[in-house]
């Protein structure tokens, strides 16, 4: 199975990626995780992505679409794959198309989370992860069980993003409906797009998309 998350900064994207790759063995293939991991190696792409992600634009096309490419080839061919925060532009759609040809895959379900965009700053600006095992947390609505303590490796050292702060969100925002809400016709035209709620608790989200793949 492939999916597609799309959503807006702060919809939930990555948390729910991460249940399914708990529950459902698929794999989450997140373009902004990837691009982070290349920042902190120092790697040529971590040094063009860098100014342009703590701006809160939009890395180019062929980065991106290179990475996927790369991290599909790698997998078994038995193991879907969600993608998170890929495609965002008209161009990555298209190219995904062919990626996904190219290896004998095709795209199962577009999921779209509907989200407020004003109540998502709050959830972003409150974001922070393990350091050790990337688990997400939230300082209102996801907090460890033993404070200072992750839930799922017992790490001890938590990080927040650098683009996590107002001014950056919401040019991720701007871009969101610039570039990549004008892709979701794509996906209609195939009819495999759903809809879901997504300001409702995580639990519910979860609850939605696992009758959407069901
Ligand atoms: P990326 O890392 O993809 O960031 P994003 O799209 O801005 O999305 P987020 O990761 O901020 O949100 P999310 O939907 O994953 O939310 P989460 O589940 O964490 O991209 C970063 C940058 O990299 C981009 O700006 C761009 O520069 C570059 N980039 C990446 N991909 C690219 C591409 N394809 N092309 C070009 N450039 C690219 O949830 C947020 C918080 O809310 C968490 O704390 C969570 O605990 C909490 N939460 C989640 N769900 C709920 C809920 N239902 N109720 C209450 N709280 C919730
Ligand atoms: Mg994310």
């Amino acid at each position: 199975m492939n999916i597609i998350l799309l959503g807006p900064p702060g919809a939930g994207k990555g948390t729910q990626a991460q249940r399914l790759v708990e529950r459902h063995g698929l794999k989450q293939l997140s373009t902004g995780d990837m691009l982070r991991a290349a920042v902190k190696a120092g790697t040529a792409v971590g040094l063009q992505a860098k100014a342009v992600m703590d701006a809160g634009e939009l890395v180019s096309d062929d980065i991106v679409s290179a990475l996927i490419g790369e991290e599909l080839d790698a997998m078994s061919p038995d193991t879907g794959a969600i993608f998170d925060g890929y495609p965002r532009t008209a161009p990555q759609a298209a190219s995904l198309a062919s990626i996904l040809s190219d290896r004998g895959r095709r795209l199962d379900h577009v999921i779209e989370l509907d989200v407020d965009e004003d109540a998502l700053v709050e959830r972003i600006t409150g974001r922070y992860t393990c350091a050790t095992c990337g688990k997400g947390y939230h300082d209102r609505f996801e907090r460890p069980a033993i404070e200072g303590t992750c839930d799922k490796c017992g790490g001890h050292e938590f990080k927040r993003r650098p683009d996590d702060n107002e001014a950056t969100v919401r040019t991720r925002m701007a871009e969101y409906r610039a570039k990549t809400a004008p892709i979701l016709p794509i996906y209609d035209a195939q009819g495999i797009v759903s809809h879901i709620d997504g300001m409702a608790d995580m639990d519910t989200v979860t609850a939605a998309i696992e009758a959407i793949i069901a």
